[in-house]
């Protein structure tokens, strides 16, 4: 494989730690992913309510630094980016967040969002061809300039906002959007709208995305391959045909057991059924187990087994094209981060 526009490998992230918070929490353990140079591909980022999922998103988008393992850009670990690199990667790795209002400033109007980048990123582009960037960024996310500029960002609904956010990280011309959550504010209908244009916009212009999400059935309709997370760890990883339809790991099995197998003809967003969970939450003072303290999924798994709290389980190869981290599958080969790797984006 030539060498990957953007991959974490064995990227960890832990808090707390220091003088005033000597517990550490491990919110992202050694999660491996790759986005293609030459393959868009669309990578589905799931898992209940604090499983590490945005921490992930913020690895990957440089906003926060890894504490073990490493991200990097095309071949350079992000901190190690020089300035020239390191704007192109900001241009091109773009992020689409769960609610735009956090991000407008209601000061200005929404143009103002729209204008910086583009003034930024393209200092040589004339006004009017700035503009022409702009209405065109917005019409391909089914937004009328006339009616979205000279706003102000109160003035428009919840998905306009959010497809201003979508329209802003195409008009910098990204090869990756890191969406995290990106329809959970929304209503049905316009989820449906949303995801459609991110669907289009990775088919047209080759564009790939990380779709973080808690919702499996959108997951199984957008994405290719997916990387189920529990408690920081990615417990499940390959393509999502074969994962949501045949899960491996007893995470994966009782959150697909709680939707309705989805129907590949159904339109985005009819018959969402988020991911819940009966057992407890992080925030409920669990224990987490360390790395070496066990799997983090024994407290709630109907099959442990003495030595799942012994060693955390490594991601093995239970079928061709997905590995699952589960002491079940004894005989399966563990895999090296490389052909995690590979799952992660459906390259064998
Ligand atoms: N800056 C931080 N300092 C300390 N702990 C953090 C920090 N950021 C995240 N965490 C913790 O890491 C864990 C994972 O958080 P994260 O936001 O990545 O989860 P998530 O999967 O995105 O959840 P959600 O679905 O609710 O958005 C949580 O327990 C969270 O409290
Ligand atoms: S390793 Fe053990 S506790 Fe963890 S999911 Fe597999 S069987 Fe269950
Ligand atoms: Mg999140």
């Amino acid at each position: 494989m030539s060498t990957p526009l953007l991959e974490a490998r064995g990227a960890s992230r832990a808090f707390g730690g220091g003088v005033f918070d000597r517990q550490q929490f491990v919110a992202v353990a050694d999660a491996s992913l790759v986005i293609p140079e030459d393959d868009p591909v669309v990578v589905a980022i799931a898992g209940e309510s604090g499983s590490g999922k945005t921490t992930l998103a913020r690895l990957l988008l440089g906003i926060l630094p890894p504490t073990g393992g490493s991200v990097r850009y095309q071949g350079t670990e992000l901190r190690d980016l020089d300035t020239k690199m390191r704007q192109t990667f900001r241009r091109q790795v773009q992020a689409v967040f769960q609610d735009p209002f956090e991000v407008f400033n209601p000061f200005y109007r929404v143009d103002h969002s729209l204008t910086v980048p583009v003034a930024k990123f393209f200092p040589e582009l004339s006004r009017s061809e700035r503009r022409q960037r702009i209405e065109e960024g917005l019409q391909a996310v089914g937004l009328r300039p006339e009616e979205t500029l000279g706003r102000y960002p109160h003035q428009l609904s919840g998905g306009q906002r959010q497809r201003i956010m979508v329209a802003r990280a195409l008009l910098l011309d990204p090869r990756v959007i890191v969406a995290d959550e990106p329809v959970s504010m929304v209503d049905a209908s316009l989820r449906a709208t949303i995801l459609e244009t991110l669907s289009r916009i990775h088919r047209e212009r080759g564009i790939s995305l990380v779709y973080i999400t808690h919702d499996l059935t959108t997951a199984y309709q957008l994405s290719h391959t997916i990387l189920v997370m529990y408690q920081g760890a990615v417990v499940e990883v390959g393509e999502v045909e074969q994962v949501i339809k045949a899960p491996k790991h007893p995470y994966t099995q009782l959150l697909v057991s709680s939707i309705p197998l989805p129907d590949a003809k159904r339109r985005w967003g009819e018959g969402t059924v988020e991911v819940t969970h009966s057992g407890p939450t992080v925030e409920e003072d669990v224990e987490i187990p360390s790395a070496t303290g066990g799997c983090a999924f024994a407290e709630r798994c109907p099959h442990v087994m003495p030595r799942c709290r012994q060693q955390r389980p490594p991601l093995v190869q239970t079928d061709a094209g997905r590995a699952a981290a589960c002491y079940l599958y004894e005989d399966a080969a563990v895999l090296s981060e490389e052909q995690v790797a590979g799952l992660s984006y459906g390259g064998r």
